[in-house]
């Protein structure tokens, strides 16, 4: 595996689609010609993105909002499936955190508790309120 990190905002939105669809966060039927056309832009509007490609190819992303100091929170931490448990995602936190060691980093999952534990992420006891997004379905 010859696989670069990158530390840019702008992925292209077909390779970031991709992605998505791989790990089941996007699905053909449900994506518009719009948010085709936008895919990444969630990513550019973050703090800082870090991603991981082998031959032009994206297989692995995370995107935060981050204040750089004292909160910071992941999303869309995602790797090809063919390409996991490989450390990459492991690899993509720690670039994360290295930006802003000293803050809290939070990160809202149910879907990979268990790997973020073993970085050291423990239970928040804080109780936390919403006003859900409007573009994604609530699960009920
Ligand atoms: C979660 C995810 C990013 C991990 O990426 P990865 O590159 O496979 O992670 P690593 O190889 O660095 O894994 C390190 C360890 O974390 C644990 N781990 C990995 N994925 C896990 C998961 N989905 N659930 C629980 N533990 C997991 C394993 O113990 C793994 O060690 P192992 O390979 O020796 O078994 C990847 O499974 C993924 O993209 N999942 C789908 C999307 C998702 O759930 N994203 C997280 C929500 S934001």
């Amino acid at each position: 595996m010859n696989i670069e990190y990158k530390d840019q905002k702008d992925i292209p939105c077909i390779e970031l689609y991709k992605l998505f669809l791989s790990v089941g966060w996007a699905d053909e039927a449900s994506t518009s010609q719009w948010m085709l056309d936008n895919f990444n832009i969630a990513f550019i509007n973050s703090t800082f993105v870090f991603s991981a490609w082998e031959n032009g190819h994206l297989i692995g992303c995370i995107r935060a909002l981050s204040d750089m100091h004292f909160r910071s929170v992941i999303y869309d931490l995602a790797v090809l499936p063919e390409y996991q448990h490989k450390g990459i995602g492991t690899e993509l936190v720690r670039m994360c955190i290295n930006k802003c060691k000293d803050s809290e980093w939070l990160v809202a999952t149910d879907m990979a508790e268990g790997f973020y534990r073993k970085l050291g992420f423990t239970e928040n006891t804080d109780h936390f309120l919403t006003i859900p997004c409007k573009w994604f379905k609530q699960n009920s």
